[in-house]
């Protein structure tokens, strides 16, 4: 066994031109790497491999180097299995045998196992660092912990650090941190801040190992060198679909405790799958070494994807997953797990270079083959009529292939029949000898293949970008927290969807199979679902219930919120085909604010074949600011709903509440307008349907308490005065609303529970509770209570 402390002079060797070993003077300070789990499985698999690379390619450069294992276990007990974990590090093919062994034999001098538990012990590794600085005279030139630790250490340790471990100014302090970054936007948000209290964020280098992939670090590059070709075909115009995926082979076997509470989109779709979409879609930077650019860049992708909603999502599981949890987490036989070990999530950006391009990100244990691609197929203007085999007929697609499959390498494909690629990188090279494979439905030869000429573990280059204090390619807060906005709203909504479960490898068949019709997506065959209703491990049937009822006399439809918003959407849907079959037109009336947000999305994501070309939409209230205001009732309509279908200009109804460069002045009329308008398309001034919410105080539209809503008379739109800011409204008036003929009232959450409850016992008041006075008179009034709202 090596000696796990030594205090000796640092030797650093490096290889001279005759090829002997020479002492090296140079001296550009020292650097301690802390891996703390560094007996763990990544630190065995992957760590300890790419600092001994790091250690290798430095040896020369005139830096020092200190390396500790840390863990829970005492020294004693844990030296032997720590450098039996160090000395299977390997060297690089070009490294002779000789060589190798020197430089082994260094690294493991320079390494030392260390418990690190309590406040003392990483203390006492503070003093041991600044001890061998100061006996070898040493310079310091930073310290690096790797915290290769379940997430939920995190706080714990990085508190540690800061208050024991950290260096003199001057000297660079990197802490390097392993995903899970949370499981969903708050735990997210509260480990950032978490972290925030004990290291500045340029201290913190939050690992994404796929950034680390050659090929996936290449995509910016690649597109940036190719943009002469790329420039007038990376659109909508051009782009069939882009398909982004990881399959796999293996099961979740020894890392159950960790993944079934994470589950394949967590580990996988949320990190890996979406930084390689951003890296496709995102604008490439001017300057590709500027990361604050990209990641402005990156951002601006995240702002316009649409957002995620179950039907945009299928999930399975493998049918074994259950047993392994049983046994791995020593539950009982009738204890099952939800948890998805495979997914399939479409994702679409809404800008005018990609709107309505299909985005497949895929991912799942336990399938037919392990590979890893981001493929973009193009679209083909060719209809082969006879020739299908020549060229012009063939798919024109571009693979990044990451690595595995049929060609077990990483490179970038170009289909011939798009483009010669440019390829200016020294440390790439162009493949000409091809085996005979296919990929992705073409012969090799079929494609200009370009490659690595020597292939480098992910983790090894990411370790080589923290020592150099290179950004690019780690996850920045802003950048997690992005991600979580757009996948938590899909986790939380798959949350009662129990996966289709599959059997594993090539017998899944066509199980699995997917059909992506308009912005949703699903499994293309129905499965059987072998799982009883009763027997969802906690989640119970009624989840998946709409309730009809009653509600203040009128008729209540309730569900989770989820369920609750499709099937308004659903009636809304069925109110439009029956109002256009009879009428040829449909007039709905809609409200602003966060609550109908959710529908809003529904119908844009779910409703494609909703009649909008027929559709009127018509503003139930307004608040007196400009209509391009954040708070702008037309404005949320506009961006959440709107902007994305296909409905005529002049079918758009906002309010006039600036006229005359002002803004709800009783003489300019704004109210009258709105009214006449609504009178001469409107027929009988009655709306097909208009949708409500209710406010804390029992306001609708802007109708509020004391405001003498009952005493409007026969005016249609009405100014009213709101308690809150800003205080003027323009409002349909009652007599307005109970014209319609439907009524809908969308209440949901939490927090509108106390008043649901009071308003159920409380009579008709239209002054005290403008709602209560809804009755439409020849028409019906239906509320939608969500079960938050309804039962708290
Ligand atoms: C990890 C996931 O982040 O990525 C694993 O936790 C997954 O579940 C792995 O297997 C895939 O990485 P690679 O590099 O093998 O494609």
């Amino acid at each position: 066994m090596f000696a796990p402390v030594l205090l000796l002079l640092v030797t650093l060797c490096a290889q001279g031109a005759n090829g002997e070993e020479t002492l090296e003077t140079k001296r550009h300070g020292h650097v301690s790497v802390v891996i703390v789990g560094g007996t763990g499985d990544l630190a065995r698999k992957y760590l300890w491999q790419g600092f001994f690379q790091l250690y290798a390619n430095q040896v020369s450069s005139g830096h020092s180097f200190s390396f500790y294992g840390g863990g829970l276990t005492p020294a004693d007990k844990a030296n032997l299995v720590f450098f039996e974990i160090l000395k299977a590090v390997s060297c690089a093919k070009d490294v002779s045998e000789q060589r190798c062994a020197v430089l082994k034999e260094q690294f493991l001098r320079l390494a030392q196992y260390r418990q690190l538990k309590t406040d003392e012990d990483y203390k006492d590794l503070t003093k041991h660092i600044e001890q061998k600085l100061q006996q070898e005279g040493l310079e310091e030139a930073g310290r690096l912990f790797y915290l290769s630790v379940p997430a939920f250490a995190y706080a714990d340790i990085a508190e540690k650090v800061n208050s024991s471990c950290r260096p003199s100014s001057g000297v660079w302090l990197r802490v390097v941190l392993e995903k899970p970054f949370g499981h969903d936007l708050v735990s997210a948000q509260v480990l950032a801040s978490q972290l925030g209290t004990s290291l500045k964020d340029d201290e913190m280098y939050r690992i994404d190992h796929y950034l680390g992939k050659q090929v996936v670090s290449k995509i910016l590059p690649f597109r940036k060198e190719n943009e002469k070709f790329l420039d007038p075909i990376w659109n909508k115009h051009h782009i069939e679909r882009v398909e982004i995926v990881l399959k796999e082979t293996l099961d979740a076997k020894g890392r159950i405790p960790f993944y079934d509470q994470y589950g394949v989109i967590r580990d996988v779709l949320q990190n890996h799958l979406t930084e390689v979409m951003t890296l496709l879609t995102m604008r490439p930077p001017k300057n590709l070494s500027s990361s604050e650019e990209a990641l402005q860049n990156k951002l601006k992708i995240f702002a316009h994807l649409l957002p995620l909603g179950k039907h945009q999502a299928v999930v399975g599981q493998y049918q074994n997953y259950n047993k392994e949890v049983r046994n791995e987490l020593n539950k009982t036989q009738d204890y099952l797990s939800s948890t998805p070990t495979f997914a399939a999530v479409l994702a679409h950006v809404d800008t005018a270079q990609y709107d309505g391009v299909p985005i497949l990100l895929l991912s799942g244990k336990m399938l037919d083959e392990r590979v890893g691609y981001a493929r973009v197929l193009f679209k083909n203007e060719v209809f082969c009529v006879q020739s299908h085999h020549s060229v012009h007929c063939k798919p024109r697609q571009i693979i990044f292939h990451f690595g595995h499959g049929s060609l077990q390498y990483p490179a970038i494909l170009v289909s011939k029949n798009l483009f010669k690629p440019v390829q200016t990188d020294p440390q790439w090279k162009e493949v000409t000898e091809h085996k005979d494979v296919s990929v992705l439905d073409l012969p090799l030869s079929d494609y200009y293949v370009h490659a690595p000429k020597v292939q480098k573990e992910a983790y090894a280059e990411l370790i080589a970008h923290i020592f150099a204090g290179r950004k690019n390619n780690f996850i920045s807060s802003e950048n997690l927290l992005a991600s979580w906005v757009l996948w938590t709203p899909l986790l939380d909504s798959l949350a009662v969807t129990f996966p289709r479960i599959y059997p594993g490898g090539a017998v899944n068949g066509n199980l699995l199979d997917l059909r992506v019709k308009g912005k949703g997506l699903s499994y293309s065959n129905e499965g059987v679902v072998i799982i009883k209703n009763d027997n969802r491990g906690g989640l119970s049937a009624d989840g998946y219930q709409v309730m009809q009822g009653k509600y203040r006399s009128a008729d209540m439809v309730s569900a989770w919120a989820e369920e609750l918003v499709e099937k308004l959407a659903a009636d809304i849907q069925d109110a439009a085909e029956a109002a256009v079959r009879e009428g040829g037109v449909f007039h709905l009336a809609v409200s602003g604010g966060s609550t109908p947000v959710a529908l809003f999305h529904k119908l844009v994501l779910d409703h494609f074949s909703f009649p909008w070309r027929d559709t009127h939409v018509w503003m139930v209230d307004e608040r007196c600011v400009p209509l391009t205001e954040s708070d702008s009732n037309f404005r949320s309509v506009h961006d959440h709903l709107l902007h994305h279908v296909k409905i005529p200009y002049y079918n758009i109804h906002p309010m006039p509440v600036q006229l005359h460069q002002r803004l709800c002045v009783e003489e300019d009329g704004g109210a009258d307008l709105y009214e006449k308008e609504l009178r001469s398309l409107v027929n009988g001034s009655s709306f097909h349907f208009v949708l409500l919410g209710v406010g804390y105080d029992g306001h609708t539209a802007s109708l509020f308490p004391g405001g003498q809503a009952a005493s409007q008379g026969e005016s249609l739109v009405v100014l009213t005065e709101s308690p809150a800011k800003p205080h003027q409204r323009m409002s349909l008036s009652l007599s307005a609303i109970n014209r319609a003929h439907k009524v809908a009232i969308l209440v949901m959450g939490k927090g509108k529970h106390a008043l649901v409850t009071q308003m159920s016992r409380v009579k008709d008041d239209p002054n005290k509770y403008p709602v209560t006075a809804v009755r439409p008179k020849n028409g019906s009034l239906v509320w939608y209570l969500d079960y938050e709202a309804l039962l708290g």
